[in-house]
């Protein structure tokens, strides 16, 4: 079966194709890109015809930051809501991290993983296992079964790694196996049991607060151990200016560090939980108009890599409740896209910057052959409609929760088609 996505505007940040062009697609392959009407004379009586006109065609978008809590926490999200999630959201791979019920610390869950994955059959699903056992942070997991599994990185995020011994041992026996080491950079003592940012906000709230230096402690000592190591380490939610600034840094000595950041905290300041809203408590925090400042300058050149959701869905029996006492995190895979378009619109990245860190960045980061929209490769591609104007209303969502702070919020631009493998996984 053939389809040939025709007149859109595409575009492929790894080779910098920004043109009106065709797509063909034979099984699930790309089997050319060429200017409008040039490939009409490979069209055969099945070819289905993807109209696409007034949209951007683009690589399917890898979410290097998913919770999908299966196994284990099922009522919050499983492996199927959270693959429809990220199909509507307009990704085609997402990375499921490893704070499951149990932790992806070994290859039974990992296999489990793929297994429901494969049975949903939409986005795909690249398991991240544990750096430690159980994530306690003690004793390394074991990476030669995960690598050979199918886990594409390790990391114990939602927990730090406080043990240093135990993370530059982490850098070492991962480079083994090439993976990635992916950091969750909080110093816990400091984070103690905060529950936002340290700032005038949190005194006039009267919550208990977590220092920005919680972040950026973790985030030096990650970068030193990876220059001393030469491991290559991924800082997950950089949420403070310090931490972009000392990636910046590592990044010009050559060091191997690459980062991420969310559409929260390159959205949202801290002066937006003057209302107690449960959903604005992440991990880690939101925080000044100063660190958002040095997230978008990070995001603009270079320095951060990727955009990621840390997609973090629970329900209300851990929401619904005092802020104090509510459980950290936001669901994001639903309107990471539209709040990324944001920063094209605000003239911050180029289309191209933009769609590079939801693209080929990550892609290069796991070593995945994705993200790109060549001949030959996996027909992972997404239609965009970036003019489509919307309400977010959490109670369409694909998600089984319901925990995002941009319920009611104007968006604008949205996923209409999604193929993955050739296949349409969501169609609006
Ligand atoms: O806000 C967060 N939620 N931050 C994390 O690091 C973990 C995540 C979760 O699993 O809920
Ligand atoms: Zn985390």
């Amino acid at each position: 079966m053939s389809k040939l996505i025709r007149g859109g505007r595409v575009l492929d940040p790894a080779s910098g194709l920004d043109d009106f062009h065709d797509i063909l697609v034979v099984g699930r392959v790309i089997k050319a890109v060429g200017p409008p009407g040039s490939l009409d004379s490979e069209l055969q009586g099945s070819t289905e015809i993807i109209e696409a006109e007034g949209l951007w065609v683009v690589p399917g978008l890898i979410d290097l930051h998913t919770h999908l809590r299966e196994p284990g926490e099922e009522y919050k999200e499983t492996i199927l809501t959270g693959s429809r999630a990220a199909a509507a959201g307009g990704f085609t791979s997402v990375c499921s991290m490893p704070n499951t019920k149990p932790v992806n610390d070994n290859s039974s869950v990992t296999d489990l993983i793929f297994r429901r994955a494969a049975e949903a059959d939409l986005v795909r699903v690249f398991p991240v296992g544990a750096i430690s056992q159980g994530q306690r942070g003690e004793v390394l997991a074991e990476y030669g079964e995960l690598k050979e599994a199918g886990a594409v990185a390790v990391s114990d995020d939602g927990q730090a790694v406080m043990n240093s011994q135990l993370m530059r041992r982490a850098l070492e026996y991962a480079q083994v196996f090439d993976l990635p080491v992916i950091s969750h950079a909080e110093d816990r003592d400091l984070a103690a049991d905060g529950v936002m940012n340290e700032s005038l906000v949190s005194t006039r709230l009267g919550l208990r607060e977590i220092p920005s230096a919680a972040e950026d402690v973790m985030v030096f000592r990650d970068c030193s151990l990876a220059e001393l190591t030469g491991g290559q380490l991924h800082i997950a939610h950089v949420s403070s200016g310090g931490s972009v600034e000392l990636v910046r840094q590592f990044k010009a000595r050559g060091v191997r560090v690459t980062a991420e950041a969310t559409p929260h905290h390159f959205t949202l300041t801290d002066e937006a939980l003057e209302d107690f809203d449960t959903n604005l408590k992440v991990n880690p925090p939101i925080r000044s108009s100063k660190d958002l400042t040095a997230i978008l300058q990070g995001l603009a050149d270079g320095t951060i890599d990727a955009i990621a959701t840390d997609h973090a869905p629970h329900s209300t029996i851990e929401k619904d409740v005092e802020f104090d006492y509510a459980a950290f995190g936001m669901i994001g895979l639903e309107t990471a896209l539209p709040l990324t378009l944001q920063l094209v619109e605000k003239g911050i990245l180029s289309p191209l910057e933009a769609l590079s860190k939801l693209t080929c960045n990550p892609a290069k980061i796991l070593g995945l052959e994705l993200g790109r929209l060549s001949s030959g490769l996996q027909a992972d591609i997404t239609l965009i409609d970036p003019l489509r104007e919307f309400t977010v209303d959490v109670n369409l969502f694909r998600s089984k929760s319901r925990n995002s702070p941009f319920h009611g919020w104007k968006l604008k631009g949205c996923a209409v088609v999604v193929l993955r493998d050739g296949k349409v996984i969501f169609r609006d």
